[in-house]
């Protein structure tokens, strides 16, 4: 199988991933007490949040806490910064996990909203949001790279617009983190959200919030510690504020293993080689009349990019692509739905093809052939 769907989750992970996990599985996590075990565990969790700071640019690896995922982290960012009563404005290239968050919120009555219109390449100019900002704004939600087009927007300018009127920041970085380089810091950003099941090669269900200094979020939950146990309030502090419960040990470790992965072979030879292949399909199927990219050459992560077939609807294409040729893309919505219209794709979608440092030329090649053949059968059809 020619796995081309990275952008919705890695495979395969690395052997170093698997191997850590399976190890960890191996042994027993003893809670009651302070163990070997117990403290080799703590271990991995402060390399894992130390990993994450190097690769994010996060001065103190502590201010990064561990959460399911994105969707988890975002809801703990929107919510959590108690936005009643004010406005928030956000963009037609989020995923629902920023979307739902905050229409939920509207349908209560706690915000309103302002969605700030893409172009048709889901590219956004940051002054574009500066102009949905008022006196009222409180919180501005952005996706770093889209999820369907592989667009990337100019967050450190966004992040300046965003403190000049007042509001917060929140960043999804769920495509972007461990594909495209990202400076905390640097871009001064106040709260981001990332996952760790895609370009950070872990496994499902761990993921992250970098939380600037200062900024104060209520948590989402509340609960057991291990420590501090007589104390009957949440414990103050970073991460433990945030991170109620038994931690998701084989997550964490999945991720340690995943980042350093990626700082030992190096993020720039990764993000260089999958902009090699991307580059290569987005060429090689631009010449082909029947089918239109939809990708901004100019802001691109040249991590994933989507297309349609003249004709064809996405699943068709996904459909040929899995029964014909043992490749696996994804089509239809990407659970971004306001996208669609200014990328001129609604209702059906697109076809989305993301491939990862373990894809080969060769495979890449088989891609663009299938395509040419699914091109060349439809129009011998007609
Ligand atoms: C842009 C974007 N945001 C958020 C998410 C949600 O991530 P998760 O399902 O890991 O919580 C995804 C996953 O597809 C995504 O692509």
């Amino acid at each position: 199988m020619i796995y081309l769907n990275n952008a919705a989750t890695s495979y395969p992970k690395p052997q170093s991933v698997i191997n850590a996990v399976t190890e960890c599985l191996s042994r027993p996590l003893l809670h009651s007490s302070r163990t070997g075990f117990e403290r080799e565990r703590d271990d991995y969790i402060y390399l894992c949040r130390e990993n994450l700071s190097k690769l994010l640019n996060v001065k103190d690896p502590l201010h990064i806490v561990f959460s399911s995922g994105s969707t988890e982290s975002l809801n703990l960012a929107i919510k959590g910064l108690q936005l009643k009563g004010s406005h928030v404005v956000t963009t037609a290239i989020e995923h629902n996990s920023v979307l739902r968050p905050l229409k939920t919120m509207e349908l209560y009555g706690e915000i309103s909203i302002s969605v700030v219109m893409c172009d048709e390449n889901a590219y956004i100019e940051p002054e574009w949001i500066g102009e949905a900002m008022n006196s009222n704004t409180k919180a501005v939600v952005v996706n770093h790279c889209s999820n369907v087009t592989g667009t990337i927007l100019d967050i450190k300018e966004i992040a300046r617009i965003a403190h000049q009127n007042g509001a917060v920041l929140i960043v999804d970085a769920s495509q972007s983190a461990g594909s495209v380089p990202i400076d905390f810091d640097g871009w001064d950003i106040d709260l981001l959200a990332f996952t760790g099941h895609k370009s950070l090669y872990g496994i499902q269900g761990i993921g992250g919030l970098c939380i600037k200094d200062g900024i104060e979020l209520k948590p989402l939950k509340v609960g057991g510690t291990g420590i501090l146990s007589e104390v009957l309030l949440q414990p103050d502090g970073l991460p433990i504020y945030y991170e109620a419960g038994t931690p998701n040990t084989p997550g964490i470790i999945s991720l340690w293993a995943g980042t350093e992965f990626i700082l030992n072979e190096g993020f720039e030879k990764i993000h260089a080689y999958k902009s090699k292949l991307v580059k290569k399909m987005i060429n090689e199927l631009s010449e082909v009349p029947e089918v239109k990219i939809y990708y901004d050459p100019e802001h691109s992560s040249y991590s994933n990019f989507c297309f349609n077939i003249d004709g064809m609807v996405p699943e068709e294409v996904g459909y040929m692509l899995d029964s014909s040729f043992d490749i696996m893309v994804r089509t239809g919505l990407h659970c971004a739905p306001l996208v669609l219209e200014p990328l001129n794709v609604f209702p059906w979608g697109t076809v989305r093809a993301s491939p990862s440092y373990f894809t080969t030329a060769e495979e890449i090649d088989t891609f663009i052939n299938a395509i040419k053949d699914i091109v060349n059968f439809i129009k011998y059809k007609k």
